[in-house]
């Protein structure tokens, strides 16, 4: 193990159990269709191939403790009866069958749910609805609250029977626990609200009463904000006094988190939120409880040097690295064994797993719920073939990748004189250039190790795939800007491309229209506005801006945004784009009512992609084993053009 890892890999001994590492891998839900709260062999094959990875504490994701009201998506675990003791003991057996110790996240998720498909009735603090979720919500009694702390305990002894190491309770990111210390949410005026003492109440009640389910043994953790940042909600100051008292209530072990729903980008912290932003939360929260407890740091924490880092640097115990394990399962173990640069890099792109109704998944990393059966595949090698892949974006680089593990002869032409695709257009906006050159680097140092040959600069037409003779083509020649026909005048050779403008091949003016208010119109809406002496309205036909993305990543993005100046116009349909004497003038339709509006100085395109297949279906009418991935066979996004390009090749 090299000495750069010195503080990752100290070990540290709990009252009852030692782990060997300081890397934690948080809790992450997980909706596994159709599993109805059980454990289900993929939901332990996802936990295996990352035990095997090597943190040095898992912490099972969150469990919902009491039937129906306490979910607030269908699907999640749960542990209300003894009838989920079994399935989780599995799970721990595996995870410990690899050297792993665990423990489980229990919750009830408060008014944070969706009601309407999870069942059941949404309980609060005080019946006040989330601004987000917006669930109709009641005020929990406290016959209810007691009831409640039966449940917790009664689940943190299913808990020990299923051979956890210990339990951690749920009080962060604005569920039912965090909602009870929060006075944001909380204003109950009974014993269970009013000052801090008041609202911690509830946990330590569940604190004591877990303690005697389960004994001595156990340990018994929180999940904590280290801040809600909402207005109304706890700061680190409130937070360091919560902790203190949760922490002689006989908390073991507190895990700094931030943020609630409103305030969810300080929680999921997409790309655009600063790397390791959280931690100093942690490390006041540790300055509270003194050296005796101790204190895990989470959020955005990107790889084993910066946990390094933050454990040199810091006084924090541990570093929890969540979405970057779902990125590549075995990052512990590749910095252990010095293999940095093989460590696929999360995205922050806000597309994890969890968002019901999806199933798991991860934009990176095809193999996230599917580890056995991806595995598997990988080793199946039939005869060596040659396989050309045109365009090195991300479906072309990773089905270079699948392509070449499964023993291939990989060769890659790209046109261009670097590899990455429309990624390298991603990079060009405010807060991604990091993660991508990252992302980059990776497949660079992936073409190096599997011996995939790569041809830059070199534009393919049919006649150079009848010289290559390969195989199989696999074809990802991605996608370019869709012209609407709808709207009149778009063609308009000065009318511009979101990507020509991001790219610098075009300059705007100073008055700028933009056309859509997906992802790709308002960053490059933010793009132009890093100039501030610019001004640009952004048309959208749906009723909102930005369904592309998580709520999260909105949050994000919005954040200093909303102070430049940008309009938004939705439910705008653009019927025609008519220059004027230098200028452009849009007739549009708002609210189904015609309007003018004039002077744009620059009307730019940002309405999605058309495929770039002529020369796919040129091949395929040539040849046989030709096949499509990507933009080029359905336009989609990053993910999309991964995972097709993946699935494509297991198929091979
Ligand atoms: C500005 C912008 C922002 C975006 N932001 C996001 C985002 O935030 N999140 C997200 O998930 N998706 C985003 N997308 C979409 C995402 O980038 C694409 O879906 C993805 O890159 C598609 O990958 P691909 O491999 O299919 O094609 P591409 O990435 O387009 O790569 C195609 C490659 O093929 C090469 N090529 C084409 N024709 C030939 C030829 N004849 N010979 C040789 N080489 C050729 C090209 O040079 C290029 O390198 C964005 C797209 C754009 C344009
Ligand atoms: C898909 C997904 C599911 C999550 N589920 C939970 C959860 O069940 N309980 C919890 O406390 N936090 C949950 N989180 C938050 C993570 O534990 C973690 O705090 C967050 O992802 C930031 O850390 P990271 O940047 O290392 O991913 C979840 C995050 C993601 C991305
Ligand atoms: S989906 Fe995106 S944010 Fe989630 S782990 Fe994968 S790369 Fe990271």
């Amino acid at each position: 193990m090299s000495e750069k890892f010195e503080k990752l890999f100290t070990p540290y001994k709990f009252r009852s159990f030692e782990v060997s590492n300081r890397v934690v891998m948080p809790p992450m839900a997980i909706y596994i269709p159709g599993s109805k709260g059980y454990v289900e062999q993929r939901l332990i094959d996802y936990y295996e191939a990352r035990a095997k990875g090597g943190p040095g504490l898992i912490i099972v994701n969150a469990t919902y403790v009491s039937p129906v009201s306490g979910a607030s998506h269908p699907n999640q675990t749960a542990l209300y009866n003894d009838s989920f003791i079994d399935g989780l003991k599995k799970l721990v057996d595996v995870i410990h069958s690899h050297g792993v110790k665990t423990i489980i996240q229990l919750y009830h998720s408060g008014r944070q749910r969706f009601g309407m498909i999870a069942g059941g009735e949404t309980l609060s603090p005080s019946g006040i609805p989330d601004p987000v979720r917006k669930d109709p919500t009641r005020a929990i009694t406290i016959p209810e609250i007691q009831n409640l702390i039966k449940e917790f305990a009664a689940a943190a002894l299913r808990a020990k029977k299923a051979g956890f190491e210990g339990i951690e309770l749920h009080c962060g990111h604005g569920y039912l626990l965090a909602g009870f210390l929060s006075p944001y949410q909380n204003t109950r005026t009974d014993e269970y609200g009013g000052d801090t003492w008041k609202r911690t109440r509830i946990v330590r009640e569940i604190i004591a009463a877990c303690r005697e389910a389960i004994g001595d043994e156990m340990l018994i953790g929180v999940r904590l904000n280290g801040s809600d940042y909402v207005n109304g909600g706890n700061t680190l100051e409130d937070a360091k006094e919560i902790a203190k008292i949760l922490a002689d209530a006989g908390a073991e072990l507190i895990h700094v988190t931030a943020g609630m729903a409103p305030s969810g980008h300080y929680t999921f912290l997409p790309a655009e939120m600063k790397a390791g932003c959280n931690v100093y939360l942690a490390e006041g929260i540790k300055e509270a409880v003194g050296p005796d407890v101790p204190v895990i740091a989470v959020g955005a924490i990107e790889d084993p040097v910066q946990a390094e880092e933050i454990l040199r640097e810091t006084n924090v115990d541990f570093t929890a690295i969540g979405r970057p394990m779902f990125a590549d399962p075995d990052i512990v173990k590749k910095a252990k064994e010095g293999r940095l640069k093989e460590i696929r890099p999360c995205l922050r792109c806000s597309k994890s797993a969890g968002v019901w109704p999806e199933d798991m998944r991860c934009t990176v990393n095809p193999a996230v719920g599917i580890e056995k059966s991806f595995e598997e595949n990988l080793k199946k090698m039939g005869p060596s073939k040659k396989v050309l892949v045109i365009g090195a974006g991300p479906g072309g680089l990773e089905a270079a990748r699948i392509a070449a593990i499964k023993g291939h002869e990989v060769t890659v032409m790209d046109k261009k004189d670097k590899i990455g695709g429309k990624m390298l257009l991603v990079k060009l906006r405010p807060g991604k250039d990091r993660l991508i050159d990252r992302w980059i680097a990776y497949y660079e140092n992936e073409i190096d190790r599997l011996k995939i040959k790569v041809e830059l600069n070199k534009e393919v037409d049919v006649a150079t795939v009848e010289a290559f003779q390969p195989d199989i083509t696999i074809v990802a020649t991605g996608g370019k800007p869709l012209v609407p026909k709808a709207i009149k005048g778009a063609d308009n050779k000065k009318v511009v491309a979101a990507d020509d403008v991001l790219l610098g091949n075009v300059s705007v003016g100073k008055n700028i229209a933009i056309i859509g208010g997906s992802s790709l119109g308002v960053e490059t809406a933010d793009f132009i506005l890093q100039d501030d002496t610019k001004k640009v309205t952004v048309f959208e036909m749906q009723r909102d801006v930005l369904l592309d993305i998580s709520h999260d990543a909105e949050l994000a993005l919005l954040e200093d945004f909303l102070k430049k100046d940008i309009k938004f116009l939705t439910s705008t349909d653009v019927l025609k784009v008519e220059e004027k004497n230098g200028k452009f003038d849009l007739q549009i339709r708002r609210f189904s009512k015609p309007d003018v509006i004039t002077g744009f100085d620059t009307v730019v395109l940002a309405c999605g992609v058309t495929p770039e297949n002529k020369l796919g279906l040129a091949l395929q009418e040539k040849m046989d084993n030709v096949f499509l991935v990507g933009d080029s066979a359905t336009p989609g996004d990053f993910r999309a053009a991964v995972h097709t390009a993946a699935q494509t090749c297991m198929n091979m």
